[in-house]
C-alpha cells in the first residue's frame, strides 16, 4: 500500500514515549514529517534522533503544553523546520490513577485540567490558522475509555477525559467550514512504559498485568502499535467524512457488563 501521509506535516504531543512515540514512528513510515512535542527533553531528543537516523524527517521541541506561549513557539518551530502543520495529534496527558474525589486538592484538579484540556485547546488553536489557510487538516484528540465511564479512584483524570469529548465535538462543528476534521481516539488499557511501571510496583507484576488484560473481552491489554494504526486512520483521508466522532479502541472493554 502507498504511504498514507505523504506530504503531511504532523505534530504529536507526548510523542517521546508510549502511545505518542508509536504514532510518531507510524506517521514517519507513512511519509509524514513529524514534530515530537514533549516536556521530556532527553527522551524526546532520543526518539527524534532515532527517526532521523532511520532516514525520516523528524524534529523535537521541548514544551509543556499547558503553557500557551511555549505551545506557540513549538508550532513556530514546526513551521520553520518541517512546514505548516496539517495534522495534530493531541496525545500528551497527565495520567493520575488512584485518586479519590475527597482526597484531591484544587491544585491537582487545576494541574490535570491545564494539561489534559487547556493544553489540547492551546495546541489546536495554534495549528488552526495554518489548517484554515490551506482549507484542510485533521486533529485527533486522545481520550480514553474514561471519556465515557467512571472507574472510582480516577478523579479528576476521568473528568478531563470526558471534557476531551466535548472539546472534540465543539471544535469539529466550528472547524468543519474550513475542511478541518476533529475526532477523538479513545484507547482501553495499553501497555506503555507507564503501565509496566505501575504493575512493577505491585507484589505480582505479571499477575497484575494479566488481571488487567482479563478485564477486556479480548483477554489482553492493547499495544501502542494497535493505537497508532487507528490514529493513522483518523489523521488520513481514509476517514475524510468523519468528524466530531469518538473511535473507541479497547478490546471490547467498554461494552461488557459489570455489576
Ligand atoms: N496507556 C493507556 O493505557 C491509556 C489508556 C487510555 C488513554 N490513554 C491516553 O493516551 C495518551 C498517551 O498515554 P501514554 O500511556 O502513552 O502515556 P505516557 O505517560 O507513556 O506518555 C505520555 C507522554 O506525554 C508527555 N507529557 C506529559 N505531560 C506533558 C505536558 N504537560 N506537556 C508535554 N508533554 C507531556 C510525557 O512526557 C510522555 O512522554 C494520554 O492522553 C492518555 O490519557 C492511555
Amino acid at each position: 500500500m502507498s504511504e498514507r501521509l505523504l506530504g503531511e506535516v504532523a505534530i504529536v504531543t507526548g510523542g517521546a514515549d508510549g502511545i505518542g512515540a508509536a504514532i510518531a514512528q507510524e506517521f514517519c513510515l507513512q511519509g509524514a514529517k513529524v514534530c515530537i512535542a514533549d516536556r521530556n527533553e532527553a527522551l524526546g531528543m532520543q526518539v527524534a534522533s532515532q527517526l532521523v537516523a532511520q532516514g525520516f524527517d523528524a524534529t523535537f521541541f521541548a514544551v509543556d503544553i499547558s503553557d500557551e506561549t511555549l505551545v506557540n513557539a513549538m508550532v513556530a518551530h514546526t513551521v520553520a523546520e518541517l512546514g505548516e502543520p496539517s495534522i495534530l495529534i493531541n496525545n500528551a496527558a497527565l495520567i493520575s490513577p488512584g485518586n479519590d474525589i475527597d482526597a484531591v486538592g484544587v491544585d491537582a484538579w487545576k494541574k490535570s485540567f491545564s494539561v489534559n484540556v487547556d493544553g489540547m485547546w492551546f495546541c489546536s488553536k495554534a495549528v488552526y490558522p495554518y489548517m484554515k489557510k490551506h482549507q484542510r487538516g485533521s486533529i485527533v484528540n486522545v481520550g480514553s475509555v474514561h471519556s465515557f465511564k467512571i472507574v472510582p479512584g480516577y478523579f479528576p483524570y476521568a473528568v478531563t477525559k470526558h471534557a476531551v469529548i466535548g472539546l472534540t465535538r465543539n471544535m469539529a462543528v466550528e472547524f468543519a467550514q474550513f475542511n478541518i476534521r476533529v475526532n477523538a481516539l479513545c484507547p482501553g488499557m495499553i501497555e506503555t512504559p507507564m503501565a509496566f511501571k505501575s504493575w512493577d510496583n505491585t507484589d505480582d507484576p505479571q499477575g497484575s498485568r494479566k488481571a488487567m488484560g482479563d478485564v477486556h473481552p479480548l483477554k489482553r491489554n492493547g499495544t501502542t502499535a494497535e493505537i497508532a494504526k487507528p490514529a493513522l486512520f483518523l489523521a488520513s483521508d481514509d476517514s475524510s467524512f468523519m468528524t466530531g466522532q469518538s473511535l473507541v479502541v479497547d478490546g471490547g472493554r467498554s461494552v461488557i457488563y459489570h455489576d
